[in-house]
């Protein structure tokens, strides 16, 4: 099979003939018509995980995907083959990701049938970015009326963001540029702040001089993102993605939040299918390239939205 691989931490990235891998006991085979694409793919294919868990070469990389049940091991009980699933393609030992035309995984690992109505395509840009999202607004129990402050919210996990903080009644600034407004808006943005015109913190500060509820942060190093928690009110609420808060000076502010891991597991993407099967949330997909050219897209800068890689 096809599968798009490095031989070593770091190595260029290239298309390979892989074995297509067989399910065992409990696991079941996915053919694999679609793949999601984060930073995290290009972070994981430099080392990223090399101390947490083990690898295996050339690995595969890859983690959101879905496609079809192709095969069942013994005992499998949950799924069935002809299925049409999406999730998140790692587990121990790393390498066997869903850049590829078959994976396998674990029947109780983050695997979940799509509901009827989302495409095969679709599903599979929600897994990492739609649930880390979630996982964010159910941490900042956010309050209706309460402003939200998004900085990076035009890529995958702002596209999400954007949307579940408007269902959770916030009223959203998000930073995107003239080109991206439009789209910010229709995603649930009340505004937009232009990150390449001014400094975000000034930008805020001017048209809300009280501040902000809830900043969440998904590009900011810890120097930018210490200026804008200034705009944070005491007792609201500040979430990096990116590991960039300062958790002591926060509590100092009375400020709650942290450096989130995003933990969503199978329950989690199941109800997060099931907020897009009901149309509140939809799944912006940008841009669709074929497997052959994941490597111009893996780590690529400029994302909107998600894309999805087509297998
Ligand atoms: N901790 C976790 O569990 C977890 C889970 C998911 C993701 N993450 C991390 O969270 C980060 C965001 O993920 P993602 O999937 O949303 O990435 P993404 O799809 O690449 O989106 C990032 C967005 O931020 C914009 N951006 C870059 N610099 C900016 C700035 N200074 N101000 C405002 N916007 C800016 C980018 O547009 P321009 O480049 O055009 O500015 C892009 O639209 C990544 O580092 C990812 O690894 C962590």
């Amino acid at each position: 099979m096809r599968a798009i691989v490095v031989r070593k931490f770091g190595e260029p990235m290239e298309t390979a003939e892989m074995p297509v891998p067989e399910p065992g006991a409990g696991a079941v085979q996915v053919q694999l018509t679609a793949a999601g694409v984060n930073p995290f793919d290009l972070r994981m294919a430099t080392g990223y995980l090399k101390n947490a868990l083990p690898h295996d070469f050339p690995m595969i990389l890859g983690v959101d995907g879905a496609g079809t049940v192709s095969a069942v091991g013994p005992g499998v009980t949950r799924f069935e083959v002809g299925d049409r699933v999406v999730g998140k393609f790692l587990v121990p030992p790393a390498g066997h990701g869903s850049f590829a035309e078959y994976s396998v995984l674990p029947e109780d690992a983050t695997l979940v049938h799509i509901p009827a109505k989302i495409t095969t395509l679709a599903a599979a840009a929600l897994p990492t970015a739609g649930v880390t999202a979630q996982d964010m607004v159910d941490a900042a129990a956010i309050r209706p009326g309460q402003k939200v402050l998004i900085v990076g919210a035009t890529g995958g996990v702002g596209s999400f963001l954007v949307q579940l903080s408007n269902i959770a009644g916030a009223h959203v600034i998000a930073t995107a540029g003239p080109a991206d407004a439009d789209q910010m808006a229709r995603l649930g943005a009340a505004e937009t702040v232009d990150y390449h015109r001014a400094p975000v913190e000034d930008s805020v500060r001017f048209t809300h001089p009280d501040g902000v509820d809830v900043l969440f942060d998904l590009v900011s190093a810890p120097d930018a993102l210490a200026d804008l928690t200034r705009l944070v009110r005491t007792g609201g609420a500040v979430y990096s993605t990116i590991g960039s808060v300062d958790e002591q000076r926060l509590r100092e502010r009375e400020i709650r939040g942290g450096n989130i891991e995003s933990r969503g597991a199978a329950p989690e993407l199941a109800r997060l299918l099931h907020r897009v099967d009901e149309g509140d949330v939809v799944i912006p997909v940008a841009a669709t390239v074929p497997l052959s050219e994941a490597a111009s897209v893996i780590g690529a800068p400029g994302a909107r939205g998600k894309t999805v890689l087509a297998i």
